[in-house]
């Protein structure tokens, strides 16, 4: 019996720590900032607001989340038909606020010292 419970209370309390890595991993940041070193300045990125304007997570992770950040495959050149980051996140995030007439449009609007 004292055996059956030991197996069943460690099972439990792997069960749990299983849950909160897996819940750790996949929360969503609230905010996030670009460093750019290249450009102007920094970029800021509220993500949780974003989560709202955009209406769906794909819209922005296109290959899902296990293919992990985005700079895995957006580097600093376009290689293979896979645009650098420059141009992925231009395009990704300028397209739609020239679309909603709103958000920043202009380089010293989001790029800020
Ligand atoms: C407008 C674009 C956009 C939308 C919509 C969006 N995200 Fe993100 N999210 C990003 C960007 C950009 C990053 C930074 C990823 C990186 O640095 O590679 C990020 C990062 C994350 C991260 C941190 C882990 C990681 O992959 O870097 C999680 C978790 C995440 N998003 C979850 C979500 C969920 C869940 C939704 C939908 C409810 C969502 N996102 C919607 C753009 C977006
Ligand atoms: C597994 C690799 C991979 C990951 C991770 C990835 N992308 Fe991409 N991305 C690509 C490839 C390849 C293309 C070229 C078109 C296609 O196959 O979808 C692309 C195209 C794009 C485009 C279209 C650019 C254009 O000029 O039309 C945008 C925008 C984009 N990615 C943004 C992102 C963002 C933002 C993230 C992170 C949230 C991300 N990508 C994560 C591989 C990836
Ligand atoms: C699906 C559409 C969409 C995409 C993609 C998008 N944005 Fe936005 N963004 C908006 C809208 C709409 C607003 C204005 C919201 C408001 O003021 O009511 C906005 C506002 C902002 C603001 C001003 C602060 C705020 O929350 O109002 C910043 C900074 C910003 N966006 C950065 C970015 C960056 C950086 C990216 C790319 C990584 C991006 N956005 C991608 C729709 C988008
Ligand atoms: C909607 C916001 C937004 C606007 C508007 C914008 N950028 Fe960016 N820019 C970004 C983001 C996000 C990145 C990607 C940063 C990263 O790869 O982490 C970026 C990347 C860059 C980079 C590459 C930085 C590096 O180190 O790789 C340069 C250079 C740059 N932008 C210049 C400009 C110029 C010049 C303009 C105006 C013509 C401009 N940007 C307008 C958001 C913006």
């Amino acid at each position: 019996m004292k055996l059956f419970l030991t197996i069943l209370l460690s099972t439990v309390f792997l069960a749990c720590s299983i849950l909160t890595i897996q819940a750790q991993e996949s929360t969503p940041p609230e905010h996030l900032t670009f460093k750019a070193a290249g450009a102007d300045g920094p970029v800021n990125f509220p993500h949780k607001d974003h989560m709202e304007y955009a209406g769906e997570c794909n819209y922005c992770h296109h290959k899902g989340f296990d293919a992990g950040k985005c700079h895995n495959c957006h580097g600093p050149n376009t290689v293979h038909g896979v645009p650098k980051a420059k141009v992925a996140f231009h395009t990704l995030c300028i397209e739609c606020h020239h679309f909603e007439q709103n958000g920043p449009r202009s380089c010293t609007d989001c790029h800020k010292k």
